[in-house]
Order: C-alpha cells, then structure tokens, then sequence
C-alpha cells in the first residue's frame, strides 16, 4: 500500500472539528476506499487550550496555521478557517505554490479569488478542491464535473442559504415577522449574530458564482451576480403568495441569457407542487437542467458539522486516490470571461407589492400606468390589512403576465411616482421554467 497521505487541518471550528472526527472514526473504510492511509499530522486554531471534543494528542499542534503551506511532512492543506483574505487566502496560495494539495469549505475565497488560485494549483500539479464550499453535504461540483460531463448545462437554481430558507419556512408556518424568526434562528445558531452575509443574499451569491463557473464554463466572477435579500419579505407577502399558488424561496439562479450569463440571488416566488417549492428549513437544493439529462434535483443539508465534512473528506478521499483535475473542470485557460447577459429583454413575470390610498379609482389609474409601460396584470389583490400605520395605506399586490425586465423598470418608475403610492414596491419575480 502507498505511504499514508499527511493531512494538515487549519481551523478547528464546527467543519474543523468534523473532519477530525471522520478521519478518526472512519478511518479503515477511508484506507480501504483509498488505497492507503490518511494520516492527520498537524493542527492550528487560534485557541489551543479549547476542549473541541476530539482526541488530538498525538497531533501537533501549530500556533500559525502557515506553517503548514511549508511543512514537509504534510501532503495536503485543509483550510476551514473562512473569509475570502487574510490568513485563509495566504495559507491556500503559498501551499499551492509549495506543492501541495488543498481542501477547502470556504466559498468566499473561491468566489472571489477561485480562478487565481485554480492557476497556481494546475501550476504546480496540485489539487484545488472544494466541494464543500457550495451546498454544503449535497455533491453538486462532482456531480457537475462528472456525472454531468456529457450534456450542455442550460441553467442552474438553487436554494443555496439554509438560514434564509429556515426564515422564509418559519416565517410561513408561524405567520410571524422576518425580523422575530430571525431572532429564534440566532438563538438556535441557525443564524450568524452578523445575520447581513446571509439574510442579504451574499453567502447564496459566492455559491452560485461557483456553481455558474462549473456550469457554464466561465471564469467565476462574484462582481457579476445580482443581489438580493430576503429582508424585505413580510408574512403578508407569503400569505398572498400561498393565495396565488406559490411559496416564497430564496434562489440563487444561472441561465444563459442574451450575451452572457445571468447571475441572480433573489427572492422568488415558485409554484406549490415543484421541486424547489418543497424544500424546507434548512435545507439546500439546486435544480440543474441539462440537454441530455433534463431536469435533475439534489436535496440536502447545507450546512452544520456533519454535512461540510462530509463533503470536505470527499475531497481528501479524491486526492488519496490521486485523483488531480482541473478546478473548474476545466483547465483555467479554458475557462471564458464572465459576460453579464444584457437582462433587459429577460422575460419574467412578476409580484409587486405596493401601499396605496383608499380612493376610488386609485387601482384602476396605477394598473393604466402599467400598461403604458406594456406591462399587464393577471390578478390584483387589495388587502384591508395590514393598514400603514403612518399614512394609513392598504397593500396592494399585482401579478404581472410574463413581461420583459426593461418594461418592468419602466413600470416601477411610473408606480413610484403615483401619489396614491407610498414607499418603495416590493418587487419578486415569478420563477420561470430554469428555475424550479
Ligand atoms: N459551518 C458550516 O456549516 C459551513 C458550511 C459550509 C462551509 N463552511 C465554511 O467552512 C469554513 C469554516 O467554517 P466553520 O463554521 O467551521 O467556522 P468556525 O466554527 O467559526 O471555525 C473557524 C475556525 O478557524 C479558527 N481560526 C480563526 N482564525 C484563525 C487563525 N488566524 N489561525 C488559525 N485558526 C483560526 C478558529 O479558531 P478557534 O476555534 O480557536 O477560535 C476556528 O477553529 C468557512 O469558510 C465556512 O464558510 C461552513
């Protein structure tokens, strides 16, 4: 059997401390599943007299996690500390430049700096790998490099943020604010005590640069994708949702559009009875539809101890098999430039909801505004609750038919010039049929 492949973990947080746990407890089949033993030789975090409840005595221990990118006895780098710079990005580079491999869960760094990176790995003969950086437990990178190899990917959606899609759950069983379910999640640690990465559509973003890179072939450019949170959404909109036949989800969407690839993080409503619509909780799913497969879902946990290393030793298992491929499935010279499609004539359709004056007549001057934008309404709801505390208005929803994104702009400048309208309008698209 070969020599055993030396492991370094740096970070010994929630995934830190899984993969330890799995390379203890499942060490034989690994070795079986290898061909040959995974040896964890070092370890680095920041306070070295934490009980983490894991048997590291025989491992040493490194006050900086650098040392590791320069260790001779440590064949590959696994890098669970996060943030997209700072000690995690130099720790990746230098060990990649040393020649060593790299297993890594954080998607900001590979958001932001995937394609460097990927560089300098195929550089030096190295492993880039990072399925845990992108839905957590469901393997959604193999499953696009290999399993997929053979079909053109004509578009990707995803619920890609379990914090966000427990809040909308929540939010939808219990009738109550965003703001009051975000507080129950950051009791339960569901949510960050900084709850503006996920609630704001960033997080759900970096995975989805990722995934759009792996199914489109381009380079991975976080600067592209349009964001949007969640923090906007209110109980009432998830009423009148269910009303219409939809469930509120935060999607994280990539399609081919005219010039380029659309890239976008955003509330949608998607019809009960598909797919995506019945993932709940803090579940992950991503929905991809390729030419020869058709439509093809993986559901599963996004996040949490378990999970991301189970996707992490997915990866060391690769690299003990002496499994080396490009990053991005294909090699970085390959990979086209990230070209944002041109979105204006991006046909959607669409729920806006506004809050209007109690006048007659009022409806019927808003829905003539619309249509001299070209954009027309399949159904209106005028609620008698809630009632604007400040200037006494009602809410007003429209579903639009299908219309093209420039006309929609246009319509939501006339809407917020009526003086019957108070306020910005909540806009959310529909989910068309890439994205269900
Ligand atoms: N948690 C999840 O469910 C999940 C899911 C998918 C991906 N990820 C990604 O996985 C990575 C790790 O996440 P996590 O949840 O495990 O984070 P975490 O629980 O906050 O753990 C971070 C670890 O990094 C250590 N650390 C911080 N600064 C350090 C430094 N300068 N040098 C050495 N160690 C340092 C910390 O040390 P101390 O323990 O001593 O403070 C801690 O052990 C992140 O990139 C995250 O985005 C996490």
């Amino acid at each position: 059997m070969s020599k055993p492949l030396s492991i370094g973990v740096a970070g010994l947080g929630t995934v830190g401390v899984g993969v330890v746990k799995i390379l203890a407890e499942r060490k034989d089949f690994l070795t079986a599943a290898s061909g040959r033993a995974m040896k964890l030789v070092a370890v680095s975090a920041r306070n070295k007299t934490k009980d983490r409840g894991i048997d590291i005595s025989g491992v040493r221990w490194e006050d900086d996690a650098r040392a590791m990118s320069s260790a001779d006895d440590i064949d590959v780098v696994v890098e669970l500390i996060g943030g997209s710079d700072g000690i995690a990005r130099e720790l990746v580079e230098t060990a990649l430049s040393n020649g060593k491999h790299v297993v890594t869960a954080n998607k900001a760094l590979i958001a932001r700096h995937g394609v460097a990176l990927a560089r300098v790995a195929e550089q030096r003969g190295v492993a880039l790998n990072y399925e845990a950086a992108v839905a957590g437990g469901i393997p959604i990178i193999k499953a696009l490099r290999e399993g997929l190899a053979a079909n053109e990917i004509t578009s990707v959606a995803g619920i890609l943020n379990g914090t966000c899609n427990y809040i909308l759950t929540e939010m939808e069983a219990t009738g109550r604010s965003f703001e009051a379910v975000l507080a129950d999640a950051q009791a339960l640690g569901y949510a960050e005590a900084d709850p503006s990465f996920d609630v704001g559509g960033i997080d759900a973003a970096h995975k989805l640069a990722i995934l759009a890179s792996l199914a489109f072939g381009q380079e991975v450019s976080f600067d592209n994708v349009e964001v949007e949170g969640i923090e906007r959404i209110t109980a009432s909109d998830i009423e009148f949702a269910k009303d219409f036949g939809y469930k509120i989800k935060l999607l994280g969407v990539a399609m081919r559009g005219p010039g380029g690839v659309e890239q976008r993080v955003h509330p949608t409503l998607v019809p009960e009875g598909t797919p995506l619509a019945a993932v709940s909780g803090v579940f992950n799913a991503v929905s991809i539809e390729g030419d020869r497969v058709g439509q093809l879902v993986l559901e599963g946990r996004g996040a949490g101890e378990g999970p991301t290393a189970s996707a992490v030793l997915s990866d060391l298992v690769d690299i003990a098999r002496g499994l080396v491929v490009p990053p991005f499935i294909v090699p970085t010279s390959h990979l086209k430039p990230s070209v944002k499609a041109k979105s204006d004539a991006n046909k959607s359709a669409y729920y806006i909801r506004f809050n209007a004056a109690d006048r007659a007549g009022s409806i019927a001057e808003i829905t003539r505004a619309l249509a001299d934008a070209q954009v027309s309404i399949e159904r209106i709801v005028q609620s008698s609750e809630p009632r604007d505390a400040s200037t006494g208005r009602l809410p007003v929803v429209f579903l639009t038919h299908e219309t093209e994104e420039g006309s929609m702009r246009k319509a939501l400048i006339h809407l917020s010039k009526h003086e019957d309208v108070a306020g910005k309008p909540l806009v959310v698209r529909l989910a068309t049929s890439g994205s269900r």
